[in-house]
């Protein structure tokens, strides 16, 4: 069933999130959103979301808005970066894009990323809509308001907090989306039931066969679940300053992997990686028994999702873990299992309760030579 949520911003009221299988209720919210029907519109998207959905959403939003106008750039993390940034803002200037006017983001991730960084800038900020296409992008990334592109060699490193006026789902965008970045997107989805609700990755469990087959009510129960989870943590802390980082369960070593692995592997790939890792640590330190670690093992494999990667070493996954933003004196901020469905921040783990982790999710343990 398609349902509504609301999610404040410093406790007062800043966008909804809507959940449903079709475009139908875009335009309405879109007025309640934006009501001026003077402004002007862009949609951002990439050259694999444009083809499939930007002619429909122009068609939605331009029969409101005075003009709807769409820019389209080549898709792929190596194009979340300032000169994309450039080349749309270039476009917005020659087409008249004043402060009042909004852009919307079609698309996964980094069309959304880059979106919100550039309504965050453009003119110092105007209003954005996010409209996201992959399963990722529609349990993680739309929420939230963290916006940025890559610099360099370096994931985000530049950004702005810009929150959308509206997150709009449609659960049948993913009939499109390859398999292999649907089951990247579940990696996210099982966090939030390991971290947070365990009915919920009970249910998880209960629902495996119609969530891989994509069945519409499944798959709008278990997007509205992990929305739920992700507003519950970005509205109590929506700068990173506290209990935000629970949301990096199975992202440290995950991160490790995914740059060890030259991002041959995807991000919610990792991140199942990097939560096997963290429960074989939660058990080793004596929080979380066999039995739960098996469930976790079970619920990554449920969603093919790989539970061990090959030819990386131990030693340089822990090294590219050490050299994470989370390192307090040589020790490693971590976030553990207290209990299926309860995270909790551990300050400091050593190298060796490190490779417990790390060894668990390598092929061979990660004894290869370099
Ligand atoms: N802002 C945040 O809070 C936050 C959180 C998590 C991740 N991220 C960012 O999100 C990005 C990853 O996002 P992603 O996994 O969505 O990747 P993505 O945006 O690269 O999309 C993956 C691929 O799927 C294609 N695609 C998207 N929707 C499709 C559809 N419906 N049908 C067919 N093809 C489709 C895209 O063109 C792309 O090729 C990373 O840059 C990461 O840093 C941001
Ligand atoms: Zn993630």
């Amino acid at each position: 069933m398609a349902k509504t949520l609301s999610v404040k911003y410093n406790g007062q009221f800043a966008y909804s999130i809507r959940i449903s299988a079709d475009f139908s209720e875009l335009l309405p919210l879109s007025k309640e959103a934006i009501p001026d029907p003077g402004k002007k519109g862009c949609i951002i998207t990439d050259d694999h979301v444009g083809p499939l959905y930007a002619d429909e959403i122009q068609q939605e939003l331009g029969a409101y808005y005075a003009d709807v106008l769409s820019y389209t750039f080549p898709s792929g993390e190596e194009n979340k970066n300032l000169d994309t940034i450039c080349g749309l803002y270039e476009f917005l200037i020659q087409n008249h894009f004043g402060r009042k006017d909004f852009l919307v983001a079609l698309g996964g991730g980094v069309v959304g990323d880059m979106t919100g960084f550039a309504a965050a800038t453009f003119l110092r900020g105007i209003d954005f809509i996010q409209i996201p296409t992959t399963l990722l992008s529609q349990v993680d990334s739309s929420i939230g308001g963290k916006t940025g592109v890559d610099f360099l060699s370096y994931k985000n490193m530049v950004g702005a907090f810009h929150m959308p006026k509206l997150v709009y789902i449609n659960t049948k965008t993913l009939e499109t989306l390859p398999p292999v970045q649907f089951a990247s997107g579940m990696g996210e989805v099982i966090k939030y039931g390991l971290i947070q609700r365990v009915d919920f990755f009970a249910w998880l469990g209960e629902h495996a066969a119609q969530i891989r087959s994509q069945e519409a009510e499944a798959l709008e129960e278990m997007i509205g679940t992990s929305c739920e989870c992700k507003r519950e943590v970005v509205e109590e802390d929506p700068t990173e300053q506290g209990i935000r980082a629970i949301l990096n369960f199975g992202h440290t070593i995950g991160h490790a992997i995914e740059k060890c692995s030259n991002f041959s592997l995807l991000h919610g790939q990792c991140v199942g990686l990097g939560m096997i890792a963290a429960a074989a640590i939660s058990k080793e330190k004596g929080t979380i028994d066999d039995a739960a670690e098996q469930s976790i093992l079970q619920s990554i494999s449920d969603f093919s999702l790989p539970t061990q990667a090959s030819g990386l070493s131990a030693d340089a996954v822990l090294t590219a873990t050490k050299s994470d933003k989370k390192v307090i004196s040589g020790r490693v901020r971590f976030i553990l299992l207290e209990e299926i469905g309860k995270a909790k921040i551990d300050p400091g783990l050593s190298d060796e309760e490190l490779l417990v982790g790390i060894r668990k999710v390598l092929q061979d343990g990660g004894r290869i030579c370099e």
